[in-house]
């Protein structure tokens, strides 16, 4: 189970009586059924049957396919990034890769991706609740051909799509040329949909335990479902708010294992773009420790005073550790016999000490090993977390109208009829 320890927050710790209303405010407000509130309880509502056709699926294309594309972009695509980085990391992989599209424009990419799968049997998961974006729907059509070329006929078999139950393009498509489809609910928007057949489909067709990462959801969603403050999401989003309203207006994720990388961007833009609106918003930043220790660690302990920090640890598996030397040539025998792991743990004790004494407040949120029940239950912690600071905040967690901008400035320099 996740938990949090925001002793490291100091003066923030103590959000106080007004801050926790607002949780509460906000938690009622979330329960009420307001639109794109679906994914609350999506874990212990999900339809057996639907889940069942989704892993049959996943079975479908191990057995006929050496890689799935995944082709999304944001909410469609990072979740089963994050989850599938973890739960099947490289090397030792013996399941379907998974390789990803659709999530940028890049040329160069494309025509790499093109020519790796020339050579391998393959199938396209394409995912997108509108059905309309640009860069997916390019993709698509770029990939689609090699598949066509690939297998003829057959190709259709080979397309599995994730998107709205009636409407968008990808829907009629799936329609007309006959692909396996599957619903992304209404009520549920494209960074609450991890837990929906957008994550679970490309989670289980990789070999993971798509169905633990289900259950740990759901084991989360009801111990996370009390509207009072022993709830780790309130704490979260109460010290959160408490922060950004004295200026502390970035958030920095720390991972402290590099399979969490992902992890890290899903909770980026599920914060990113739930919080960031009205001009208001903490944004949020992911770093990869120790790594980043020694490219923005001078930052974080001496520059702008405006940070605040959360550790994400897991428990740690590895069994690595530094072997003694006769010789000492390199001065290390103080360390010979400590476990990587070991040494890390302490890494970020000394981390969050040194951090604190520079005036970043820090948070530690633990989400136990790192397995599939685990991730279910961290992802819909963040979920959670995430829609109450948006509404203490004041601002709608489900919408992201700041996205369209960008998108009418390339249609029209793009002739876009
Ligand atoms: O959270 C969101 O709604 C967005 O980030 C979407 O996931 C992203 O823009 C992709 O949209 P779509 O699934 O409609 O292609």
């Amino acid at each position: 189970m996740t938990t949090i320890d925001i002793s490291g927050a100091g003066k923030y710790a103590e959000f106080g009586e007004s801050m926790e209303k607002r949780a509460f405010a906000a938690h009622e407000r979330l329960e009420s059924g307001e639109p794109f509130t679906g994914w609350l309880h999506l874990p212990s509502r999900a339809d057996e049957s639907e889940t069942r056709r989704v892993f049959e699926a996943a079975d479908r294309i191990r057995q006929s396919s050496d890689v799935l594309l995944v082709i999304g972009i944001g909410g469609s695509y990072l979740g089963a990034r994050a989850v599938t980085d973890v739960l099947c990391p490289p090397p030792g992989n013996s399941g379907t890769q998974l390789v990803f599209a659709g999530n940028g424009l890049s040329g160069a990419y494309t025509d790499r991706l093109l020519r790796y799968l020339e050579d391998r049997d393959f199938s396209i998961n394409v995912i997108s609740k509108s059905g309309t974006t640009t860069e997916p729907a390019a993709a698509f059509r770029i990939f689609e051909r090699l598949l066509e070329r690939k297998y003829g006929a057959g190709a259709a078999k080979r397309v599995y799509a994730t998107t709205d139950a009636e409407k968008g393009a990808l829907r009629s498509m799936a329609r007309e040329r006959g692909y396996e489809s599957f619903v992304i609910p209404d009520d549920v928007g494209g960074r609450y949909s991890v837990l929906t057949p957008v994550g679970l489909l490309p989670i289980a067709a990789a070999g993971a335990d798509a169905a633990g990462f289900l259950k740990g959801a759901a084991e989360a969603e009801l111990s996370l479902g009390a509207n009072d403050m022993s709830n780790p999401a309130h704490k979260y989003a109460c010290v959160r708010q408490a922060m950004y309203e004295d200026g502390k207006k970035i958030e920095l994720l720390a991972v402290w294992e590099p399979t969490l990388r992902y992890v890290a961007e899903w909770w980026k833009q599920l914060f990113g773009e739930s919080e960031g609106k009205e001009h208001k918003g903490i944004f949020p930043a992911s770093l990869e420790y120790t790594a980043d220790l020694h490219s923005m660690g001078q930052y974080i302990q001496q520059g702008e005073r405006t940070l605040a920090e959360t550790f994400l640890w897991c428990e740690p598996t590895g069994k690595a550790e530094v072997p003694f030397d006769e010789n000492d040539g390199d001065g290390l025998n103080w360390l010979a016999g400590k476990k990587a792991d070991e040494i890390n743990r302490t890494a970020l004790e000394a981390v969050k000490r040194a951090h604190i004494d520079g005036g970043v407040p820090c948070l530690e949120i633990n989400m136990g090993p790192p397995d599939a029940r685990s991730l279910g239950g961290l992802l819909y912690f963040f979920e959670l977390s995430c829609a109450l600071s948006a509404y203490i905040s004041g601002v709608c967690p489900f919408d992201q109208p700041g996205v369209e901008a960008y998108k009418k400035n390339m249609f029209k320099m793009l002739g876009k009829p």
